[in-house]
C-alpha cells in the first residue's frame, strides 16, 4: 500500500482533529508538555490541564526553576504522577546541560528522563519536522490491524517488526501531519472496541476488517499458563445414594461436602475406601476424567466409580456431619461443587459418560 500516508494524510485533512490548543505551533516545550499529558490520558481531560499549566510554567526555564511541590500541584489529578516528576527533572537538564535550548533531534530528546522513542519522535517531529517513525498504542493497533500482524504487539520481534513497518511507511514531507493522523485515526476510528470500519480510509485493504477479525488484532496479551492439578475422586454408591465428605476449611471447596479425595499415594482405591469408611467395595471403574478451572490452576479429576458390595454400609460410614449419603435423587438441592455436580448428574444419566 505505497499510498498508505497520502490516504491518511487526506482523510486526516477532512476528519482529523486541527483546533487542540497544543496544535499550530512548533514550540518543542508546548508540543512536549501535551505530548507527556497525552500519554494514558484523554485530550479532553488533558486540555485544563495543559492551559493552566502553561500559564503558570510558560517555557523550560520557568519549569526548571519551580519547586517540584509547585509542578505536582499542578498536574495532581492528572495521574501518572512519575510523568511530572521526569518532566520538572528533564527540564533542569535542559538547562543545566542543553543551555536551556530544547534538543533538536528525536535521537537526543529520547535521552531526557519519561521520553521514550515514540513521544520523542512525535516532538522532533511536530516541532522540528524530523522524519521520524512513532508507534504508540494506538500505531500499534492500526498496523496490526490493517496489516495483518499477528503476536502480541509488547514481544520483542512484535515490537521489531512494527517499528519496521512504521518507518517504512514513514512519507517523505510533511510528517508533522502524517503523524497526527495516525494519532487521530487510532483515538477516534479504529478503536480498541467498536471501531467505526465503515469510515475508515483502510477499509478496502484493512486485513482485519476484510477476515472479520477485528476483536482478535492486535493479539491479546498471552495468557500465562496454567499449573494443572490432578485428583481422584471417590464416587462410592450404595442404594442410589453417594458418600460425601465435608472438605477441610482451607483449599479448595473449603468446608463443602464433596466427593471424598483418593490419595494420591492410595494404589488400590478399593482397600482405601474398605480401610478410610470401613465398607466393602466391589472393583473400582475409572469414570470419564473432566477439568475444573480455578483462578490459579486447572483440576484434572478422575472420578472412580466404587460400588457398595451387597451389605449396608458399615456404621463408621454413616451421616455424621463430615460425611453424608447423599441420595441422587436429591442432589438438585444440596450444595455442592459444580464439578462434583457434573460426575452426579452424569451418573444419573449415564449415556452422558458416553458409555453404556
Ligand atoms: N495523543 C498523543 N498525542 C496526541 C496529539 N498530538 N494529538 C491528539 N492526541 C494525541
Amino acid at each position: 500500500m505505497s499510498e498508505f500516508a497520502t490516504r491518511l494524510v487526506a482523510w486526516q485533512r477532512q476528519h482529523g482533529r486541527h483546533d487542540l490548543p497544543w496544535q499550530g505551533g512548533h514550540d518543542p516545550y508546548r508540543i512536549w508538555l501535551s505530548e507527556i499529558m497525552l500519554q494514558q490520558t484523554q485530550v479532553d481531560t488533558v486540555i485544563p490541564y495543559y492551559t493552566r499549566f502553561l500559564e503558570r510554567f510558560p517555557d523550560v526555564a520557568a519549569l526548571a526553576a519551580a519547586p517540584v511541590g509547585e509542578v505536582m500541584a499542578l498536574w495532581s489529578g492528572l495521574g501518572y504522577y512519575a510523568r511530572a516528576r521526569n518532566l520538572h527533572r528533564a527540564a533542569q537538564m535542559i538547562v543545566d546541560t542543553h543551555g536551556g535550548r530544547f534538543p533538536r533531534t528525536a535521537a537526543a530528546i529520547a535521552e531526557l528522563p519519561g521520553i521514550g522513542r515514540s513521544t520523542a519522535a512525535a516532538i522532533a517531529a511536530f516541532a522540528f519536522g524530523e522524519r521520524a517513525a512513532i508507534l504508540d498504542g494506538n500505531v500499534k493497533r492500526v498496523l496490526c490491524r490493517i496489516f495483518g500482524i499477528e503476536g502480541y504487539p509488547a514481544d520483542k520481534a512484535v515490537e521489531k517488526a512494527l517499528w519496521e513497518r512504521a518507518e517504512a511507511l514513514l512519507p517523505a514531507t510533511d510528517v508533522g501531519r502524517y503523524i497526527q493522523a495516525q494519532m487521530d485515526l487510532g483515538a477516534t476510528l479504529c478503536t480498541r472496541s467498536r471501531p467505526d470500519c465503515r469510515r475508515c480510509p483502510f477499509a478496502d485493504d484493512c486485513v482485519a476488517y476484510r477476515d472479520q477479525r477485528i476483536a482478535e488484532l492486535p493479539t491479546p496479551r498471552p495468557r500465562k499458563a496454567v499449573p494443572h492439578r490432578s485428583a481422584r475422586h471417590a464416587v462410592i454408591l450404595h442404594a442410589g445414594a453417594v458418600l460425601l465428605e465435608r472438605r477441610p476449611p482451607t483449599g479448595i471447596w473449603g468446608g463443602l461436602l464433596a466427593l471424598p479425595e483418593i490419595p494420591p499415594a492410595a494404589r488400590d482405591p478399593a482397600c482405601w475406601a474398605r480401610e478410610r469408611f470401613g465398607l466393602a467395595v466391589a472393583a473400582p471403574e475409572p469414570l470419564t476424567p473432566l477439568r475444573h478451572a480455578f483462578t490459579h490452576f486447572v483440576l484434572e479429576l478422575t472420578p472412580v466409580l466404587l460400588p457398595v458390595d451387597g451389605l449396608a454400609p458399615a456404621t463408621s460410614a454413616a451421616d455424621d456431619g463430615d460425611l453424608r449419603w447423599l441420595a441422587l435423587g436429591e442432589r438438585a438441592s444440596a450444595a455442592l461443587p459444580a464439578p462434583v455436580r457434573r460426575i452426579l448428574d452424569a451418573l444419573a444419566a449415564p449415556d452422558l459418560f458416553g458409555g453404556d
